[in-house]
Formats: C-alpha cells, structure tokens, sequence
C-alpha cells in the first residue's frame, strides 16, 4: 500500500548535493513515511528541465516523466520550442504533458504568452494522447475557459487552490485532482473543504518536492517521503484510514498516467 507522489522536482538544483543517494532509497518505507513509495512522476517547467525528468525515468524505473514548459518560462518559448517540446513530450518515458498552465500570482510572462504556449501544449498533449498536468495560480476562469476547448484531453489540476464549485466542474470534465503540503497548512481552511468533494476515483496527492513541505516538516526540503502527512491530512478531511488514501490515489495515478 505505498503512496504515489503525482508531482515532484528531483531534478531541482537542491538535490544536486545528494540525488542519487536520496533516490536510491525513495521508495523504502521510514521513519516519516511507513507505507513506501510505489512511484514518482517528476515534472518538468522548461526544456531544459524536460530531458532530465527523461534521464531520472530512464534511470529510475518508478519515476515516470512530465514534458512541458512552466507558465513562469512561457516568454522564452520561441519557434523552434515547439518542436523540441514535441520531439520529448513524444518520448516513451513520457507519460504527461507538464506541468503547464497559467500563473496570474508571479506574472512572470505576459498572459497573452502564457494562454499561447498553455495551448499549444494542450493541443500537443491531444495530439500525442497523453494526459496535462496542469499548475493555476489565481487563474482559475481563465485556466477552466481554456481547458473546455480540449474536451478530448484530461489530467490533473497540481497542488489544487480553487473552489469546491470547481471541483465539481473538473470532474464533470475528466479531470483528477490533487493535495500537496498546502492542505495541511494553518490557514488551509477553505481548501480542505474542498477535500470532500473530490470522488474517490479522481483524488490525487503529490509533494511538489523540493517546495512545499507539509506541516510539521514545514521550510525543510520536501521529498516524497514528507508526503505521508498530507495523506494523514487527506485521511482525517475524509474519513478512510491512510492506508486506503494510498490505495486509492495509488490507483487513479495509475490510471491516468497509462502506468
Ligand atoms: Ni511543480
């Protein structure tokens, strides 16, 4: 019954200092993680970031790689990223197209850039019939007006902060939903209302690792094995034991990710 992390970054610089070893023994239960961890899917924000998620999959044989560029990176796509972005998101160890999405918080590229590139990959990810992996900071109209025009293509909305109204259309809509460290934070009220809603078949959990460490682990570098306090969170927000949490998110992961 090991949990499966749907959204992480080992390929982040803060792991520099100890991937391998960290790696190597991810998926062993802990101290803070007694359940183990079945799989990782490790994502990617640019393409740079893209072919080392690629490497981690082909060398790890329970991580799985995400392809896609970062709403935060969407200004520095160019022509020629287009067919790069294809040539990896249409690798085997790809699984998703992401995380790619829309980020009105940071502002970092310009919106009209960041829906440009958002779509193109959703056409992409169409194309090739593999699901999104979809990150919405305070963007949430414009991130569901965007994604009803690819009724055919379906994913996960990562570390979930909208409403409960949109869980429900989400749903409606194919799509899973996922818990990082943030629910388990003080003032994550209104989120963790929204835990409820989710359907049983559509609930994810992820890490976001290294960012996002859940309570009480909070400021430390997050791996997955923190993870086991989130789904402790999730377990208490709605009632199975963790273990069944691990299950069930274990077995939508694998079912939208073709695993
Ligand atoms: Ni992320």
């Amino acid at each position: 019954m090991p949990l499966f992390d749907s959204h992480a970054h080992y390929d982040d610089e803060k792991f520099d200092c100890d991937r391998d070893e960290l790696l190597s023994r991810l998926t062993e239960p802990c101290e803070e993680n007694p359940l183990g961890i079945a799989g990782v899917i490790n994502c990617a924000s640019d393409l740079e970031t893209s072919r080392k998620s690629l490497a981690l999959a082909e060398k790890y044989g329970y991580i799985s790689a995400a392809v896609g560029v970062h709403p935060h990176e969407a200004d520095s796509w160019e022509t020629d990223t287009s067919d790069a972005v294809r040539r990896l998101a249409a690798h085997e160890k790809c699984v998703a197209v992401g995380e790619i999405g829309l980020d009105y918080h940071y502002d970092f590229s310009p919106r009209e850039k960041q829906k440009e590139v958002f779509r193109y990959q959703l056409a992409l990810a169409r194309e090739l019939g593999k699901p999104v992996i979809i990150h919405d900071r305070e963007a949430h109209g414009d991130t569901m007006e965007i994604l009803r025009e690819f009724p055919e293509v379906t994913g996960v909305l990562h570390a979930f902060s909208g409403s409960a109204e949109m869980v429900r259309e989400l749903v409606k809509m194919g799509y899973y939903i996922a818990y990082g460290g943030s629910v388990t934070f003080k003032n994550a009220d209104r989120l963790a209302a929204t835990v409820s809603e989710v359907p049983d078949d559509r609930l994810l959990i992820e890490t976001d690792s290294p960012y996002l460490a859940p309570v009480p682990y909070r400021g430390r570098r997050n791996t997955s094995a923190l993870m086991y306090a989130t789904a402790v969170k999730l377990s208490e927000l709605r009632g199975p034991a963790v273990s069944e949490i691990a299950n069930l998110t274990r077995e939508n992961a694998a079912r939208l990710f073709n695993l």
